[in-house]
């Protein structure tokens, strides 16, 4: 790992310079942040949890025809990606009134809410990622017209098979945070595609009989138990072998070659 050169570090996973041009790795570190990285922990195993997690999803949505990044999953925490310009915004879907929707409307968490809404936040830490409108989008430049609609369209998509998927094993879909990026195509342009991770880091997951949180919320309301919930998670999408513990996600995890 420390031989290669790495290009950018982020909270939950540092990138590095690929093997080929046009490619890079994504390393997924155990570290979790909340509220803009001022709470900090190491969760032992969570980064090969969301590595598998990821994986899995990007691949499901692939086959769906959503371009992604996902190449291949190179080992328990690395996977090769394609390189693309990140668009810097966070595209967020709602099903349910959770986190900071709740608070800003008012709207009790658990409600659900009368068609799926999607939202924009710019990506900046330094300003704690503010939620902005499509004209700022427009305004601004961080986005053409035909990306932002591409970018809805995508997360819409995106969104009914994720909720189908997880309800098949009784987890409801409450919010995900999704990014896009452009990928640069041999003629001069550029074609845009999910980008960054798709796990319990960014999407809040309910089990569905007792809503009992399956995701990052454990960790940011120190609820416990956090591993566990992520661990359940890739339990139910068939990713651990069912009679290894369950608590041990480093040994438990199945590989896709073996
Ligand atoms: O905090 P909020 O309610 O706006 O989060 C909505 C969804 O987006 C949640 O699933 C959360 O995990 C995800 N999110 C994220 N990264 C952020 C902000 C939100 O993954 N920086």
């Amino acid at each position: 790992m420390s031989r290669r050169k790495q290009i950018y570090e982020g909270k939950a996973k540092i990138l590095f310079e690929g093997p080929e041009p046009g490619t890079l790795v994504q390393y997924f570190k155990d570290d979790a942040t909340a509220f803009n990285a001022q709470k900090k922990a190491t969760l032992d195993g969570k980064g090969i949890l969301n590595n598998r997690i990821s994986e899995f999803v990007m691949l499901r949505l692939g086959e769906i025809g959503i371009p992604t990044h996902f190449i291949k999953r190179l080992n328990m925490r690395e996977q090769l990606i394609k390189e693309v310009e990140i668009i810097p915004l966070e595209v967020i879907c709602r099903n349910i009134a959770a986190g900071t929707m709740s608070k800003r409307l008012g709207i009790e968490e658990g409600e659900k809410l009368p068609r799926s809404i999607v939202e924009f936040c710019l990506k900046r830490d330094d300003l704690g990622d503010p939620l902005i409108a499509e004209e700022h989008i427009h305004a601004f430049g961080w986005a053409t017209h035909a990306e932002l609609d591409e970018m809805i369209a995508m997360t819409l998509r995106i969104n009914d098979y994720l909720q189908g998927m997880f309800a098949g094993i009784g987890i409801k879909l409450v919010d995900f945070k999704i990014e896009f990026g452009r990928l640069a195509n041999e003629d001069g342009g550029h074609q845009v595609i999910l980008a960054d991770e798709i796990s319990p880091d960014s999407c809040r997951l309910w089990d569905a009989e007792t809503d009992r949180k399956l995701d990052k919320d454990r960790f940011r309301r120190d609820l416990g138990g956090v591993t566990e919930a992520y661990t359940e998670v890739a339990s139910r999408l068939g990713i651990l072998k069912e009679n290894q513990n369950k608590h041990a996600p480093n040994l438990s995890v199945v590989s896709n070659d073996d």
